[in-house]
């Protein structure tokens, strides 16, 4: 070995020492059967896996993982896997997003405890992605995002059904009386048919995609199913690049620039992907110390028509998707509105990236001139409601409500709205808006995914498919209707939606982007006066510290003490202490 070659390298910090430190360290690997041939110089490359059991979405990771592992021995590394906790949308509460900070902390320390000179990101449902990537940048050692893939479309009774956006609709049918319970288990049956993420453009989705758009993933990875063998390729492959970016030392603060970011918000758009993303980007930017306030989100949705026609913004699926081209074909069309020549972890320009990429659906991606609608998936609110913001994916919304006024029926909680909503003497019409208190990042806690209050049910049985409903909660990327999203400040810190009561009006106005409570300041500043806050959710443990740290929606709700700041530093390296 010449370890002047390799002295770059941060392992060797570990493996090349000959003090008795250094003999335990590379014992620990004579301990797992390897031969000394991995010490000679190979990059060490941590493969972070997020597969767990309790996370359907994660399941073909661990073959994945090997995928990896014959990339990086092809390029001369050395794979190592290492698990980290995942986030499993369908079974963990309150909420997901209570623990995506959690996630970034476990990824990070454990890439900045280890001998790793670079890293694999094989993530998968909605928060793992932005987790994956907030520990990454912090950590700041070289980084490929793998995504987990689309699952299989699900069939039922001949219709091609997509996982919660069609849970989601059947629900109200069920609910309405249109199907019965036997019909109700079939689609439980079907709903998932593999393993991968929900097959619309919902969180996951649209995180992948951002990955792909930010330079982070591999050009044309983001959208193969999950079960397609051009999946376990792309990983190998991602597998085989990362060791020539760790030998190069090419960081995530490289790669995740201020017009990777832009570039990624542009995408959201033209995808129409989810809500979410908006939090999870400014987060992202955080961890870079960079700002992204809600303006530039809004700046760029009125510069970028949307062009994906896939649910819940459009009518097809995310294999629809990447057979009419993926999100290469996506980008190409929209190339020049992008900052073409961010660079990416191919090595490569996003301009180089997708310059071959060929569109073989029209109606699946949209050409500029004929686009789905003329601006972005997700518009940014501003008025004395939300004073620091709140949002509305308006492609997903009915466009007679996007300009609505009406009186407002106030549930406080979640709690609250499960009992009462679909109680028949409920003083509620289809022009109401339904305001939900109490569930944004402190209030929920964890800003759980409940801002598709669900329509009452007596409504639904006349046939109304809709209303305008608003909270401080998140909503699933899989959901559709006119729902305000992110209220900022939340009501649990004393925002003004803290203050809204029974029979106020509420003014929706998208096109010109206001939300206003019709209610004078004077008795505005009365009620926040008289106003107290509600007893906190935790009191010990990750709780406490979530509580005491989190930020609002319009700051990327990551703890304050994770952002980046003058002299936070990048990876450090303690290789020299003993373990
Ligand atoms: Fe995992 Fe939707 S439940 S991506």
């Amino acid at each position: 070995m010449n370890p002047s070659s390799t002295s770059k390298l941060r392992s060797r910090s570990w493996l090349d020492r000959t003090d008795r430190w250094g003999l335990a360290h590379r014992s620990s690997f004579r301990a797992q059967g390897f031969s000394t041939h991995v010490f000679e110089g190979r990059p060490v490359i941590g493969i972070c896996n997020s597969w767990s059991e309790l996370n359907h979405c994660s399941l073909h990771l661990k073959q994945m993982a090997e995928a990896v592992k014959r990339g990086v021995w092809s390029a001369g590394g050395f794979p190592l896997e290492f698990p980290t906790i995942s986030l499993g949308e369908l079974l963990m509460k309150p909420s997901t997003m209570l623990y995506r900070n959690l996630m970034s902390m476990d990824v990070e320390e454990s890439i900045r405890a280890h001998p790793l000179d670079g890293v694999v990101l094989l993530g998968n449902c909605d928060k793992t992605v932005p987790a994956q990537l907030m520990g990454a940048i912090s950590a700041d050692i070289p980084a490929i995002m793998v995504t987990a893939g689309p699952q299989l479309r699900g069939m039922w009774r001949g219709q091609e059904i997509g996982s919660g956006t069609a849970m989601r609709k059947y629900w109200d049918e069920y609910r309405a009386g249109g199907i019965g319970a036997e019909e109700w288990s079939e689609i439980e049956g079907c709903l998932v048919r593999s393993a991968g993420t929900c097959g619309v453009m919902g969180t996951a989705s649209t995180m992948a995609a951002l990955s792909e758009a930010l330079g982070m993933a591999l050009p044309g990875s983001a959208d193969i199913p999950a079960v397609d063998s051009r999946r376990m390729a792309a990983a190998e492959e991602s597998g085989y690049r990362i060791v020539a970016l760790a030998r190069d030392n090419v960081c995530p603060t490289q790669i995740i620039t201020a017009q990777a970011l832009e570039n990624a918000i542009r995408v959201n758009m033209a995808i129409g992907g989810s809500t979410n993303a908006i939090i999870h980007l400014i987060a992202i930017a955080g961890r870079l110390g960079l700002s992204l306030p809600l303006t530039k989100f809004d700046e760029i949705s009125r510069a970028t028509p949307l062009l994906v026609n896939v649910q819940p913004s459009g009518k097809y699926l995310m294999e629809d998707l990447f057979y009419a081209g993926g999100l290469r074909a996506l980008m190409k069309e929209i190339v020049s509105l992008l900052h073409g020549d961010a660079m990416t972890v191919s090595g490569k320009t996003i301009a180089e990236n997708v310059a071959q990429a060929v569109c073989d659906n029209r109606d699946v991606i949209r050409p500029l001139g004929n686009p789905l609608k003329p601006d972005g998936g997700t518009v940014v609110l501003w008025g004395n409601l939300a004073p620091r913001g709140a949002v509305i994916k308006q492609s997903a919304a009915s466009t007679h409500l996007l300009k609505h006024r009406g009186r407002v029926v106030v549930f406080d909680g979640y709690e609250d709205l499960l009992r009462r909503v679909n109680d028949p003497t409920l003083d509620v019409d289809a022009k109401s808006v339904m305001v939900m208190k109490g569930a944004g990042p402190k209030g929920g806690p964890g800003m759980p995914e409940w801002g598709d209050l669900p329509i009452p049910e007596k409504l639904l049985k006349a046939g109304i498919k809709d209303m305008v409903r608003l909270s401080d909660a998140r909503m699933s990327g899989t959901s559709f209707g006119t729902v305000i999203l992110h209220v900022a400040p939340e009501a649990a810190i004393g925002g003004p939606l803290a203050i809204v009561e029974n029979g106020d009006e509420i003014e929706l106005d998208v096109a010109n982007r206001r939300l206003e409570l019709l209610v004078s300041a004077d008795e505005i500043n009365r009620r926040l006066q008289a106003w107290r806050p509600p007893p906190p959710h935790f009191e010990r443990g990750y709780g406490k510290m979530y509580l005491e740290h989190i930020l609002q929606a319009d700051q990327g709700c990551d703890f304050d003490f994770l952002r980046a700041t003058a002299t936070s530093g990048g990876i450090g390296n303690f290789a020299e202490l003993p373990p």
